[in-house]
Protein backbone atom coordinates (compact mmCIF):
# COMPACT_ATOMS: atom_id res chain seq x y z
CA UNK A 1 0.00 0.00 0.00
CA UNK A 2 1.26 3.33 -1.02
CA UNK A 3 1.97 5.33 2.23
CA UNK A 4 0.07 8.47 1.66
CA UNK A 5 1.02 10.61 4.17
CA UNK A 6 4.32 10.83 2.30
CA UNK A 7 2.32 13.39 0.15
CA UNK A 8 2.92 16.08 2.37
CA UNK A 9 6.28 17.23 3.05
CA UNK A 10 9.01 20.36 3.38
CA UNK A 11 8.10 20.85 -0.55
CA UNK A 12 4.64 21.80 0.47
CA UNK A 13 4.39 25.01 1.21
CA UNK A 14 0.65 26.69 3.25
CA UNK A 15 0.01 29.83 2.86
CA UNK A 16 -2.62 30.52 5.69
CA UNK A 17 -4.70 33.31 4.86
CA UNK A 18 -6.12 34.29 8.23
CA UNK A 19 -3.63 33.29 11.34
CA UNK A 20 -6.87 33.53 13.81
CA UNK A 21 -7.96 30.63 15.79
CA UNK A 22 -8.41 28.28 12.80
CA UNK A 23 -5.83 29.09 10.88
CA UNK A 24 -2.98 29.23 13.65
CA UNK A 25 -3.74 25.50 14.73
CA UNK A 26 -4.38 23.94 11.03
CA UNK A 27 -0.92 25.87 10.31
CA UNK A 28 1.06 24.00 13.52
CA UNK A 29 -0.91 21.03 12.85
CA UNK A 30 0.53 21.09 8.74
CA UNK A 31 4.21 22.02 10.26
CA UNK A 32 4.18 18.67 12.10
CA UNK A 33 3.64 16.65 8.67
CA UNK A 34 6.59 18.83 7.63
CA UNK A 35 5.91 21.54 5.62
CA UNK A 36 6.07 24.84 5.45
CA UNK A 37 3.23 27.12 6.46
CA UNK A 38 2.76 30.83 6.68
CA UNK A 39 0.18 32.94 8.59
CA UNK A 40 -1.47 36.48 7.68
CA UNK A 41 -1.69 39.08 10.49
CA UNK A 42 -3.48 42.26 9.73
CA UNK A 43 -0.29 43.50 12.51
CA UNK A 44 2.90 43.40 11.98
CA UNK A 45 4.63 41.03 14.43
CA UNK A 46 7.58 39.28 15.66
CA UNK A 47 6.36 35.86 14.10
CA UNK A 48 9.15 34.82 11.22
CA UNK A 49 6.29 32.61 10.26
CA UNK A 50 4.14 35.27 9.87
CA UNK A 51 3.53 37.83 7.11
CA UNK A 52 1.33 41.09 6.85
CA UNK A 53 -2.50 40.99 5.06
CA UNK A 54 -5.09 43.07 5.50
CA UNK A 55 -7.51 43.56 2.53
CA UNK A 56 -8.91 46.87 4.16
CA UNK A 57 -6.05 48.71 4.17
CA UNK A 58 -4.81 47.08 0.89
CA UNK A 59 -1.32 45.83 2.61
CA UNK A 60 -0.71 43.34 0.33
CA UNK A 61 1.93 40.62 1.10
CA UNK A 62 5.73 40.86 -0.51
CA UNK A 63 5.85 38.71 -3.72
CA UNK A 64 8.44 36.71 -1.80
CA UNK A 65 5.71 35.20 0.76
CA UNK A 66 4.12 33.88 -3.31
CA UNK A 67 7.49 32.03 -3.71
CA UNK A 68 7.22 28.20 -3.87
CA UNK A 69 3.18 28.00 -2.51
CA UNK A 70 1.68 24.74 -3.16
CA UNK A 71 -1.38 25.37 -0.98
CA UNK A 72 -3.66 27.54 0.14
CA UNK A 73 -5.69 28.05 3.20
CA UNK A 74 -8.35 30.79 3.42
CA UNK A 75 -9.91 31.93 7.09
CA UNK A 76 -11.09 35.17 6.74
CA UNK A 77 -14.79 36.48 6.95
CA UNK A 78 -16.34 38.24 4.41
CA UNK A 79 -15.87 42.05 3.81
CA UNK A 80 -18.94 43.99 4.55
CA UNK A 81 -19.92 44.32 1.13
CA UNK A 82 -19.72 40.52 0.81
CA UNK A 83 -16.47 40.29 -1.01
CA UNK A 84 -13.67 37.69 -0.04
CA UNK A 85 -11.09 39.77 1.27
CA UNK A 86 -8.35 37.27 -0.48
CA UNK A 87 -9.93 36.94 -3.47
CA UNK A 88 -10.59 40.86 -4.13
CA UNK A 89 -7.09 41.36 -3.50
CA UNK A 90 -4.75 39.01 -4.59
CA UNK A 91 -6.88 36.71 -7.22
CA UNK A 92 -4.92 38.02 -10.01
CA UNK A 93 -1.68 36.98 -8.17
CA UNK A 94 -2.95 33.82 -6.93
CA UNK A 95 -4.09 32.51 -10.80
CA UNK A 96 -0.95 33.21 -12.06
CA UNK A 97 0.49 30.48 -9.11
CA UNK A 98 1.26 26.79 -10.02
CA UNK A 99 -1.21 26.03 -6.66
CA UNK A 100 -2.05 22.46 -6.20
CA UNK A 101 -5.28 22.99 -3.82
CA UNK A 102 -6.99 25.78 -2.01
CA UNK A 103 -9.55 25.42 1.30
CA UNK A 104 -11.98 27.81 2.09
CA UNK A 105 -13.23 28.06 5.86
CA UNK A 106 -17.11 29.29 5.55
CA UNK A 107 -19.81 28.61 7.68
CA UNK A 108 -22.96 26.36 7.92
CA UNK A 109 -25.03 29.50 8.50
CA UNK A 110 -25.32 29.59 4.56
CA UNK A 111 -28.05 26.48 5.33
CA UNK A 112 -30.49 28.78 7.17
CA UNK A 113 -33.13 27.72 9.37
CA UNK A 114 -33.80 24.24 9.18
CA UNK A 115 -36.07 24.30 12.44
CA UNK A 116 -34.03 21.48 14.27
CA UNK A 117 -33.91 19.16 11.16
CA UNK A 118 -30.43 17.25 9.69
CA UNK A 119 -28.98 19.22 6.55
CA UNK A 120 -26.29 18.30 4.42
CA UNK A 121 -24.48 19.55 1.82
CA UNK A 122 -26.93 18.32 -0.68
CA UNK A 123 -29.45 20.58 0.78
CA UNK A 124 -29.30 24.19 -1.39
CA UNK A 125 -28.17 27.03 0.78
CA UNK A 126 -30.97 29.03 1.95
CA UNK A 127 -29.13 31.86 4.03
CA UNK A 128 -31.45 34.09 6.08
CA UNK A 129 -28.97 36.14 8.22
CA UNK A 130 -27.19 38.82 5.72
CA UNK A 131 -23.73 37.88 7.04
CA UNK A 132 -24.85 34.33 5.88
CA UNK A 133 -25.57 35.73 2.54
CA UNK A 134 -22.13 37.82 2.82
CA UNK A 135 -20.60 34.17 2.92
CA UNK A 136 -22.64 32.55 0.12
CA UNK A 137 -21.32 35.47 -2.18
CA UNK A 138 -17.89 34.25 -0.84
CA UNK A 139 -18.42 30.90 -1.63
CA UNK A 140 -19.65 31.28 -5.03
CA UNK A 141 -16.93 33.59 -6.03
CA UNK A 142 -14.52 30.65 -5.09
CA UNK A 143 -16.27 28.33 -7.42
CA UNK A 144 -16.07 30.65 -9.79
CA UNK A 145 -12.91 31.56 -9.18
CA UNK A 146 -11.18 28.27 -11.76
CA UNK A 147 -8.87 27.71 -8.85
CA UNK A 148 -8.60 24.69 -6.99
CA UNK A 149 -11.13 25.03 -4.09
CA UNK A 150 -12.78 23.34 -1.59
CA UNK A 151 -14.97 24.79 0.57
CA UNK A 152 -15.46 23.28 4.29
CA UNK A 153 -18.45 24.78 6.23
CA UNK A 154 -18.26 25.13 9.75
CA UNK A 155 -20.61 25.49 12.93
CA UNK A 156 -19.76 26.64 16.28
CA UNK A 157 -15.78 26.83 16.51
CA UNK A 158 -14.57 25.45 19.76
CA UNK A 159 -11.15 24.15 21.03
CA UNK A 160 -8.26 24.47 23.90
CA UNK A 161 -8.17 28.67 25.06
CA UNK A 162 -11.64 29.36 23.57
CA UNK A 163 -14.47 27.43 24.60
CA UNK A 164 -17.82 27.12 27.61
CA UNK A 165 -14.86 26.60 30.08
CA UNK A 166 -12.92 30.03 29.18
CA UNK A 167 -16.71 31.82 29.04
CA UNK A 168 -17.54 30.38 32.25
CA UNK A 169 -14.23 31.01 34.22
CA UNK A 170 -14.31 34.52 32.78
CA UNK A 171 -17.89 35.10 34.16
CA UNK A 172 -19.35 35.81 29.95
CA UNK A 173 -21.64 33.19 30.07
CA UNK A 174 -25.72 33.92 30.69
CA UNK A 175 -27.04 30.66 31.27
CA UNK A 176 -29.92 30.55 28.59
CA UNK A 177 -32.17 27.62 27.80
CA UNK A 178 -34.61 27.70 25.02
CA UNK A 179 -36.93 25.05 24.53
CA UNK A 180 -36.06 22.85 20.84
CA UNK A 181 -33.23 24.94 20.04
CA UNK A 182 -30.05 22.80 19.17
CA UNK A 183 -26.59 23.91 18.04
CA UNK A 184 -23.86 22.25 15.92
CA UNK A 185 -19.91 22.46 17.07
CA UNK A 186 -16.53 21.49 15.87
CA UNK A 187 -13.53 21.12 17.73
CA UNK A 188 -10.27 23.00 16.02
CA UNK A 189 -8.16 19.66 16.12
CA UNK A 190 -10.92 18.32 13.95
CA UNK A 191 -10.56 21.16 11.19
CA UNK A 192 -7.06 20.79 11.04
CA UNK A 193 -7.10 16.89 11.05
CA UNK A 194 -9.73 16.95 8.73
CA UNK A 195 -8.63 19.04 6.13
CA UNK A 196 -5.13 17.15 6.60
CA UNK A 197 -6.88 13.94 6.00
CA UNK A 198 -8.52 15.37 2.86
CA UNK A 199 -5.29 16.48 1.30
CA UNK A 200 -3.19 13.73 2.10
CA UNK A 201 -5.93 11.21 0.59
CA UNK A 202 -6.81 13.59 -2.12
CA UNK A 203 -5.72 10.76 -5.17
CA UNK A 204 -8.02 7.85 -3.21
CA UNK A 205 -11.25 9.94 -2.51
CA UNK A 206 -13.62 10.95 -4.72
CA UNK A 207 -13.53 15.12 -4.46
CA UNK A 208 -16.67 16.79 -3.19
CA UNK A 209 -16.25 20.71 -3.57
CA UNK A 210 -18.34 21.18 -0.43
CA UNK A 211 -17.70 19.27 2.70
CA UNK A 212 -19.18 19.53 6.21
CA UNK A 213 -17.12 19.36 9.09
CA UNK A 214 -19.12 18.92 12.24
CA UNK A 215 -19.15 16.97 15.26
CA UNK A 216 -21.32 13.47 15.44
CA UNK A 217 -23.77 15.11 18.45
CA UNK A 218 -25.58 18.43 18.02
CA UNK A 219 -27.28 19.48 21.70
CA UNK A 220 -28.46 22.29 23.25
CA UNK A 221 -26.30 25.03 24.53
CA UNK A 222 -27.08 24.16 28.28
CA UNK A 223 -26.40 20.51 28.38
CA UNK A 224 -23.11 21.65 26.64
CA UNK A 225 -22.57 24.53 29.78
CA UNK A 226 -23.90 22.35 32.34
CA UNK A 227 -21.21 20.07 31.80
CA UNK A 228 -18.79 23.18 31.68
CA UNK A 229 -19.42 23.66 34.94
CA UNK A 230 -19.36 19.89 36.26
CA UNK A 231 -15.59 19.85 35.37
CA UNK A 232 -14.85 22.76 36.40
CA UNK A 233 -16.36 21.80 39.74
CA UNK A 234 -18.33 25.19 39.70
CA UNK A 235 -22.11 25.49 40.81
CA UNK A 236 -23.93 26.47 37.70
CA UNK A 237 -26.46 29.57 37.90
CA UNK A 238 -30.26 29.58 37.57
CA UNK A 239 -31.07 29.33 34.08
CA UNK A 240 -32.46 31.70 32.55
CA UNK A 241 -35.51 31.34 29.95
CA UNK A 242 -34.86 32.89 25.95
CA UNK A 243 -37.55 34.82 25.69
CA UNK A 244 -36.16 36.61 29.33
CA UNK A 245 -32.97 36.47 28.46
CA UNK A 246 -33.28 38.01 24.74
CA UNK A 247 -34.03 41.46 25.97
CA UNK A 248 -30.38 41.77 27.59
CA UNK A 249 -28.36 40.02 24.14
CA UNK A 250 -26.94 42.22 21.96
CA UNK A 251 -28.30 41.66 18.33
CA UNK A 252 -25.75 39.79 17.18
CA UNK A 253 -26.03 37.37 19.81
CA UNK A 254 -30.07 37.15 19.95
CA UNK A 255 -29.36 36.45 15.92
CA UNK A 256 -27.21 33.24 16.61
CA UNK A 257 -30.57 31.65 18.55
CA UNK A 258 -33.11 32.10 15.85
CA UNK A 259 -31.59 29.83 13.95
CA UNK A 260 -31.97 25.99 14.65
CA UNK A 261 -30.17 23.02 12.78
CA UNK A 262 -28.39 19.69 12.84
CA UNK A 263 -25.47 19.58 10.90
CA UNK A 264 -24.52 16.21 9.03
CA UNK A 265 -21.43 14.99 8.78
CA UNK A 266 -21.88 12.11 7.21
CA UNK A 267 -20.36 13.11 3.76
CA UNK A 268 -16.91 13.62 5.72
CA UNK A 269 -17.09 10.60 7.68
CA UNK A 270 -18.90 8.10 6.56
CA UNK A 271 -18.49 8.21 2.81
CA UNK A 272 -15.20 9.85 3.02
CA UNK A 273 -13.71 8.08 5.96
CA UNK A 274 -12.91 10.69 8.09
CA UNK A 275 -12.53 9.33 12.14
CA UNK A 276 -13.28 12.11 14.59
CA UNK A 277 -10.81 13.31 17.34
CA UNK A 278 -13.75 14.45 19.22
CA UNK A 279 -16.91 13.17 18.10
CA UNK A 280 -19.00 15.48 20.50
CA UNK A 281 -18.55 18.30 23.35
CA UNK A 282 -17.53 16.12 26.39
CA UNK A 283 -14.55 14.42 24.23
CA UNK A 284 -13.64 18.20 23.59
CA UNK A 285 -14.47 19.86 26.35
CA UNK A 286 -12.53 17.01 28.58
CA UNK A 287 -9.65 18.21 25.96
CA UNK A 288 -9.81 22.06 26.82
CA UNK A 289 -10.16 21.48 30.35
CA UNK A 290 -6.06 20.64 30.44
CA UNK A 291 -5.05 24.03 29.01
CA UNK A 292 -7.67 26.11 31.00
CA UNK A 293 -5.48 27.99 33.92
N1 LIG B 1 -15.86 31.21 15.21
C1 LIG B 1 -16.80 30.37 14.83
O1 LIG B 1 -17.49 29.74 15.64
C2 LIG B 1 -17.01 30.14 13.34
C3 LIG B 1 -17.99 29.25 12.94
C4 LIG B 1 -18.13 28.97 11.59
C5 LIG B 1 -17.33 29.60 10.65
N2 LIG B 1 -16.41 30.52 11.07
C6 LIG B 1 -15.56 31.16 10.04
O2 LIG B 1 -14.41 30.35 9.89
C7 LIG B 1 -13.26 31.19 9.64
C8 LIG B 1 -12.24 30.96 10.75
O3 LIG B 1 -12.86 31.24 12.00
P1 LIG B 1 -12.01 31.63 13.29
O4 LIG B 1 -12.99 31.80 14.41
O5 LIG B 1 -10.87 30.70 13.42
O6 LIG B 1 -11.46 33.06 12.83
P2 LIG B 1 -10.76 34.22 13.70
O7 LIG B 1 -10.06 33.65 14.87
O8 LIG B 1 -11.79 35.29 13.95
O9 LIG B 1 -9.69 34.75 12.65
C9 LIG B 1 -10.05 35.49 11.53
C10 LIG B 1 -8.78 35.89 10.79
O10 LIG B 1 -9.15 36.71 9.68
C11 LIG B 1 -8.25 37.82 9.65
N3 LIG B 1 -8.95 38.94 8.97
C12 LIG B 1 -10.18 39.44 9.25
N4 LIG B 1 -10.49 40.42 8.38
C13 LIG B 1 -9.42 40.55 7.55
C14 LIG B 1 -9.13 41.40 6.45
N5 LIG B 1 -10.01 42.32 6.02
N6 LIG B 1 -7.93 41.28 5.83
C15 LIG B 1 -7.04 40.35 6.25
N7 LIG B 1 -7.26 39.52 7.28
C16 LIG B 1 -8.44 39.62 7.92
C17 LIG B 1 -7.93 38.11 11.10
O11 LIG B 1 -6.73 38.84 11.15
P3 LIG B 1 -6.03 39.26 12.55
O12 LIG B 1 -5.30 38.00 12.98
O13 LIG B 1 -5.14 40.37 12.24
O14 LIG B 1 -7.16 39.60 13.49
C18 LIG B 1 -7.80 36.69 11.65
O15 LIG B 1 -6.50 36.20 11.45
C19 LIG B 1 -13.78 32.62 9.57
O16 LIG B 1 -14.10 32.94 8.26
C20 LIG B 1 -15.05 32.55 10.42
O17 LIG B 1 -15.99 33.55 10.07
C21 LIG B 1 -16.23 30.79 12.40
Amino acid sequence: MIDLTSQLTSKNKFLVFGGGFSGDYFAKSIRKKGCIALTSSRSVNNDPQSFVFDSEKNELPKDSIFEGVTHILSCIPPDKNGRDPVLKSLKNKIINLPIKWIGYLSTTGVYGNTYGNWVSEEDLPNPFQERSQRRLNCEKEWINSNLPIQIFRLPGIYGPGRSTLESIKNKKIKVIHKENQIFSRIHVADIANAIIYLIQNKSKLDFHPIINIADDEPCSQIEVIRYGYKLLGLKMPKIILFEEAKKDLSPIAQSFWIENRRVSNKLLCEKLGYKLIYKNYKEGLNNCLVSIK
